[in-house]
């Protein structure tokens, strides 16, 4: 186990669940905030530690019961997709080096779920990208899961909870986050109101409407979308009749949205927990601190590394001790 604290969903010991069999990866975007790396090497496949980001959505993914992983790609992106591929020669290599926990590495993400490319030839926005991936679910699934690879929702296992709040509420269910007041219009906001049921330990509120990265004064709440969505299968068809929204994208919100105002039960599971936000470097770098903190190989020489850093930082820079 890579980690020693609850930072992996298979740390969680989450149970499975039948409720959901697909996990929607949309992980076609140009990662332009990650240029230069981003020239050759996909944004998905960037570490985490030692592990790309998509690879901990495939944990997450495999920890809630999930089977398959469709992951959206654009048509320059497939090379995401070798990441779940076979690797015998590599292994071997490892083996023979006697480098067992190596070639355990190198086999896992195979091992973890079937991964699916669904190809995504043009990007039309986050909505469009979930619509492409219909074609990947089976005809029994009547819900599908979303994770967008550039949140990582810690602890894991908020899925677990929203598949809870679907098996007994029904419609759909997403998973919110409080953020200050001048960070909403970064995302998805919801206008909430008291569930009709409670749950033990975390707390369920049902969703009036979401709009997409409204201006501050706009904005309903300061509960906004994580990424994570369990979507009553109804969101594919809800997908082919919304128009190009915020920045001329197919809004995944706006789908929701429309579902709400024909009268879906949505409904949101507020996270207490972390997040970070893969998506940036400004998010990648902490998530990165993070994990390495907590990992029992690096932690311990990274603690007081970093403690080395921030005290040089500070003696460069005096003025901002006490600001913070
Ligand atoms: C997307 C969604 C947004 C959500 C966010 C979460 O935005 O459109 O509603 O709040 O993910 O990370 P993006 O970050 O892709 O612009």
């Amino acid at each position: 186990m890579r980690n020693s604290t609850d930072h992996t969903a298979a740390a969680q010991g989450t149970s499975a669940s039948a409720s959901v069999k697909t996990v929607v990866v949309p992980a076609a975007g140009m990662g332009t905030r990650f240029l230069p790396a981003t020239k050759t090497v996909p944004k998905e496949l960037l570490p985490v530690v030692d592990t790309p980001g998509i690879e901990l959505i495939a944990e997450e993914a495999a920890a809630c019961g999930a089977q398959r992983l469709a992951v959206v790609v654009a048509p320059n992106k497939e090379e995401i997709m070798r990441h779940f591929g076979e690797f015998e020669e590599l292994q071997k290599i490892m083996n023979r080096r006697g480098k067992k926990e190596q070639a355990d590495k190198v086999a896992r993400a195979g091992e973890l779920i079937e991964a699916v490319a669904v190809t995504q030839d043009e990007p039309l926005g986050l909505g469009h990208a979930v619509g492409c991936a219909e074609q990947a679910l089976g005809s029994d699934e009547d819900a599908v899961a979303v994770m967008l690879p550039d949140d990582l929702v810690l602890p894991a296992g908020v899925m677990d909870k929203m598949v809870q709040v679907r098996e007994r509420l029904g419609g759909s269910v997403l998973c919110a986050f409080n953020v200050s007041r001048d960070e909403v219009s970064n995302y998805g906001v919801f206008d909430v109101v008291d569930a009709d049921a409670s749950f033990d330990g975390f707390d369920v509120l049902q969703v009036r409407g979401m709009v997409e990265k409204p201006a501050v004064e706009d904005a309903p709440s300061t509960l906004v979308a994580t990424g994570r969505y369990l979507l009553d299968r109804g969101i594919f068809d809800a997908l082919r009749r919304i128009e190009p929204g915020k920045g001329g994208e197919l809004q995944l919100t706006d789908a929701i949205e429309l579902m709400i105002s024909e009268g879906h039960p949505v409904h949101v599971v507020v996270h207490e927990g972390k997040r970070h936000d893969l998506g940036n470097p400004g998010g990648y770098i902490p998530a990165n601190v993070d994990f390495g903190l907590h990992d029992e190989k690096y932690g311990p020489a990274l603690y007081p590394a970093l403690k080395k850093i921030i005290a040089d930082f500070e003696a460069e820079h005096p003025e901002l001790i006490n600001e913070n």
